[in-house]
């Protein structure tokens, strides 16, 4: 069979969280509440690709990320890696199929062991998965650093976390994911924790990265400039749904869902000249507990009429490869 394009896709995946009840509120209501923080969504993640994953505080983006990668159980639907349904697998085939999945979080200092040497941590899963220990661990380690910019890499080898700078730390988590040479990085806010003057030096050092060890990475973020500095495709979520999925270009360029526009708009820009005001849409990001009916954005919606407060609009194809939901005549 020809490989397929994707190496990862998503269908109607769905992750609610039972709420946690008072002993009082469990007497007056019997009904358990879920949260909605995945609510069905589908996604094909391409080979070679940075698939961005965008979105306000709480639409369901690291939520995403860990059901693709396993370390959530979805509530409902599947996820395929690279031909293989995840669910079919058992403990053992899914140890080793993590090898080929890997994660970078926000807070370096807080994925890292306090008290485990720079050079141990990376190397730390060439032991756990059996790969190399010793002279061998040390080499292919050095080795990493190297090639991540963690210079001189036989002195870092030695320092702990908190000795190193916060550019240093994070070079040190993306050595640490790519030291078993994963085919899918899951990159959540990987530079938000970074200063601003090494963002753009990750980003690049990432995308290098991803040419010489053919990677394909999920790219979460809230900032919409930071994805389009470094992403091919995008979906834009909201309240655990996609609302609007597409070419980088497209999306950026001709965005069809409110939501989108309005996210956009807010991006500050640069130029103190055009300094827009950040415009978001009014009121909060409703309780996810209870997602308005329809359109789970019409109350924030400047455009909504009343079929979007009653009818959920489905994710449908209006352009080529540029998807949205969306009951107004977009085009
Ligand atoms: N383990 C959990 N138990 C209960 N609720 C959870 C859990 N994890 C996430 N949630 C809820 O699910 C929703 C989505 O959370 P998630 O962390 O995926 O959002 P996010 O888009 O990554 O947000 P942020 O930009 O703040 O990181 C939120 O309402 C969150 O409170
Ligand atoms: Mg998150």
């Amino acid at each position: 069979m020809p490989e397929s394009e994707n190496l990862v896709e998503v269908r109607g995946l769905k992750k609610w969280f039972p709420v946690q009840k008072s002993f009082i509120e469990r007497l007056v209501t019997r009904q358990r509440q879920f949260v909605h923080a995945v609510d069905g969504i589908d996604i094909d993640i391409r080979r070679g690709e940075v698939f961005g994953l965008a979105g306000e505080s709480g639409s369901g983006k690291t939520t995403t990320g860990r059901l693709i990668l396993r370390l959530e159980e979805p509530t409902d639907g599947n996820i395929v890696f690279d031909g293989v349904n995840l669910a079919s697998l058992s403990k053992e085939e899914m140890r080793r199929m993590r090898k080929r999945m890997q994660v970078i979080f926000q807070d370096p200092l807080a994925s890292m062991n306090p008290r485990m040497k720079t050079g141990d941590a990376i190397g730390h899963s060439l032991v756990i998965f059996d790969e190399a220990r010793g002279e061998e661990k040390r080499r292919r380690v050095l080795e990493m650093m190297e090639r991540v910019g963690l210079t001189p890499a036989h002195v870092l080898y030695n320092k702990y976390p908190h000795q190193l700078s916060g550019g240093q730390r994070q070079r040190a988590v993306i050595a640490r994911a790519l030291i078993l040479h994963p085919d899918l990085i899951v990159a959540d806010e990987p530079i938000a924790m970074a200063d601003v003057s090494v963002r753009a030096l990750l980003l690049d050092l990432m995308l290098q990265l991803k040419q010489d060890f053919n990677l394909t990475y999920l790219f979460i973020t809230h900032d919409l400039a930071t994805a389009k500095y470094i992403c091919d495709r995008i979906a834009i979520m909201y309240l655990g749904r996609i609302v609007e999925m597409g070419r980088l270009t497209d999306v950026y360029r001709h965005a069809l869902h409110p939501y989108t526009q309005a996210l956009l708009a807010a991006v500050p820009v640069p130029d103190p000249r055009f300094r827009r005001t950040a415009a978001m849409p009014r009121g909060e990001i409703p309780n996810p507990i209870n997602p308005p009916t329809g359109c789970r954005f019409h109350p924030r919606c400047p455009a909504a009429q009343e079929e979007c407060t009653k009818v959920e609009p489905e994710l449908r194809e209006v352009q080529k490869d540029h998807f949205v939901a969306c009951h107004h005549d977009t085009m």
